[in-house]
């Protein structure tokens, strides 16, 4: 009796020795690309290292406030995608680490400056331009005529007819602000925004959302990354894809380790991971068609080729920095945000 119970709790001291070695180890990760392909890296990276992952998708913006008001006590491990400004302003204001990858020398250059600019505290890993796409049906059945430019989208004919995101939420419409800001100039460009805040028929949190209602019909115009706006043409939407004339600005979606994460060595296995071609190439899988950032991941020729884009030279160092990124904010949300419609 005695031997059979010092035996049962031999066994049991040795299951919970075992615990820690049988509980999975684990990775929180912080995501703001799209959904499905958040959904999918996520799956990706436990397939490829048995390290569980707890993926929450937000907006940029929204990642970049939530990783902020944790940094006493970070829950986040890894921040993958999601316009690069706020990974720069993370960068400078000290929330995520630095980390030098291994896999360096696959990388476009784009990709390094963007690391060389931040203390290698984050990294490109997509890039895609701005600039929007609209429903043919629903744009015809209104008689509207066919956007071509950034500023056909002032006319007032287009009033309620179009829909972009909230730049503090969404690095989209962020990168749509500091575009603007580059093409037109800030007084221009804030009449600009004054100008199409009149059209504008909501202000969504995420900055695809615009798109993906145009192509269900309940909008016309969305104003959305190009890739964004492929996507749905190739799911079979009638929605059309515009470069707008004017020249264009453009994302370097990147990935930030969260400083002092719970689970540093699973970040830099997510980190390597998701910069190795073979997980860059999941993104066809789900129609997200960025430019990759590892030269050997393949690209769709669906892509936007951003070769025969009239792309802005954007300057991320200024729209990245944590001064000017604050500042523009503020003053869209005071200037323009509130103006009656
Ligand atoms: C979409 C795009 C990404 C972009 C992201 C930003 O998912 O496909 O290229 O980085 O939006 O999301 P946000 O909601 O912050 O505008």
């Amino acid at each position: 009796m005695r031997k059979s119970l010092m035996l049962a709790s031999a066994g049991l001291l040795g299951l919970l020795a075992a615990g820690p070695a049988l509980s999975a180890e684990k990775l929180t990760l912080y995501c703001s690309a799209q959904e499905d392909w958040c959904q999918l890296m996520a799956n990706g990276f436990e397939d490829a290292t048995d390290i569980k992952v707890n993926m929450t998708r937000k907006s940029s913006g929204e990642t970049f406030a939530q990783i902020k008001a944790e940094a006493s006590n970070p829950k986040g491990d890894v921040w993958w995608g999601g316009t690069g400004d706020p990974h720069l302003q993370a960068a400078e204001e000290g929330l995520t680490e630095s980390y030098v990858t291994p896999i360096r020398g696959e990388l476009q250059d784009w990709a390094i400056s963007q690391a060389s600019s931040a203390g290698d505290r984050t990294i490109g890993i997509y890039s895609g331009a701005l600039g929007y796409g609209y429903n043919t049906d629903v744009l015809a059945k209104n008689n509207l005529p066919e956007p071509s430019c950034w500023k056909d989208l002032l006319k007032p004919e287009y009033k309620g007819h179009v829909q972009m995101a909230n730049p503090n939420s969404s690095g989209t419409a962020y990168t749509t602000l500091a575009t603007i800001m580059q093409l037109f100039g800030e007084d221009e460009g804030f009449e600009f925004m004054k100008g199409l805040h009149k059209n504008i028929n909501q202000y969504t949190k995420s900055g695809s959302a615009p798109i993906k209602a145009a192509a269900r019909g309940e909008n016309t115009i969305g104003i959305v990354f190009m890739h964004d706006a492929v996507k749905q043409a190739a799911a079979g939407f009638p929605i059309k894809v515009v470069a707008p004339c004017e020249g264009t600005g453009y994302e370097i979606g990147s990935m930030s380790i969260v400083k002092d994460g719970r689970n540093p060595e699973n970040a830099k296995k997510f980190y390597d991971w998701a910069l190795s071609a073979d997980a860059q190439a999941l993104a066809l899988q789900v129609n997200a068609f960025q430019v990759p950032s590892n030269k050997n991941a393949p690209t769709s020729d669906k892509a936007p080729d951003l070769s025969s884009i009239k792309l802005i030279d954007y300057d991320f160092a200024k729209y990245g920095s944590s001064d000017e990124r604050k500042r523009l904010l503020k003053k869209w949300d005071d200037e323009v945000s509130t103006l009656p419609q």
